[in-house]
């Protein structure tokens, strides 16, 4: 865990930079029908990522975004509840539910440090949000305290393998050799400007959810669908066809 938290700070800047360009993107994935994760948006129907109920469930999107997750499982009929450390990117949330008609609440805060009752929620769910931009030993603790016994966490992120895989120089993509020790893997930061992230080694985690008060249900590998392409920088989809770059973890609270 790093001493002090101004990751936050400095993310919250980063985000306010980012945010008009994932303003851009955001009405095409409020408007998909079916959720689509991740960089090659996989459908749901190929994942399996989301309960196959969750209408009814308290939801709690740890660095909601644009809330297009939110969306979705509103519609499903969940109550989402959005936590997202950007103004900015909440701004984009707020215009997406007046164009869409859907509202559900959406607070400015530190997703390792939530405003929220203890044992409030059914599920907590993080697509690139807390996942990779919290502090680990922060969030996912903070998941446990806002989890019902019984609660499920699931979060996106990139994966291990292409985190060991891409150059340090930004926008250049993963290659076939490994460029970064996993030991000791733990918070990274970019050629400026950049935020901070964090990637912990599988191990790490799978001890961390335990100590938390989670058992791992499964860990889903994402490979890139044939013909599919990105705007991001950091992989291309011959390396994804290979090797996963993203997963996403499933753990439930012990009741
Ligand atoms: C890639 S976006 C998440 C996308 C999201 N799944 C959506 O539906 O739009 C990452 C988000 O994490 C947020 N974030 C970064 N640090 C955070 C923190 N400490 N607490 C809450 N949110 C945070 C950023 O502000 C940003 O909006």
């Amino acid at each position: 865990m790093s001493n002090s938290n101004d990751h936050v700070t400095r993310n919250r800047a980063y985000w306010g930079t980012l945010a008009a360009e994932y303003a851009a993107s955001a009405d095409e994935s409020w408007s998909s029908p079916e959720p689509r994760w991740g960089i090659w948006q996989v459908p749901e129907s190929e994942l399996g990522v989301l309960p196959d109920e969750v209408a009814g469930l308290d939801v709690v999107d740890l660095g909601c975004g644009t809330g297009y997750v939110s969306a979705w499982l509103a519609r499903r009929g969940a109550r989402p509840v959005g936590i997202d450390n950007s103004p900015e990117q909440l701004a984009t949330a707020r215009r997406m539910q007046a164009r869409h008609g859907l509202e559900f609440p959406l607070h400015l805060g530190d997703a390792e440090a939530t405003p929220f009752e203890d044992a409030s929620f059914d599920l907590a769910i993080s697509e690139y949000g807390a996942s990779i931009w919290c502090d680990p030993q922060r969030w996912i603790p903070e998941a446990a305290r806002l989890l019902r016994p019984g609660g499920q966490l699931i979060f996106l992120c990139n994966s291990t393998l292409m985190m060991l895989a891409m150059p340090e120089a930004d926008h250049v993509a993963a290659t076939d050799r490994l460029v970064r020790p996993l030991r000791g893997m733990y918070r990274l930061t970019w050629t400026e400007p950049s935020g901070v992230e964090f990637h912990i080694s599988p191990g790490e985690q799978i001890r961390l959810l335990r100590r938390s008060g989670f058992e791992i249900e499964d860990l889903i590998e994402v490979y890139a669908p044939e013909g599919a392409a990105t705007r991001y920088p950091f992989v291309d989809s011959a390396w994804a066809s290979r090797w996963p770059s993203e997963e996403i973890w499933k753990a439930r609270k012990w009741l």
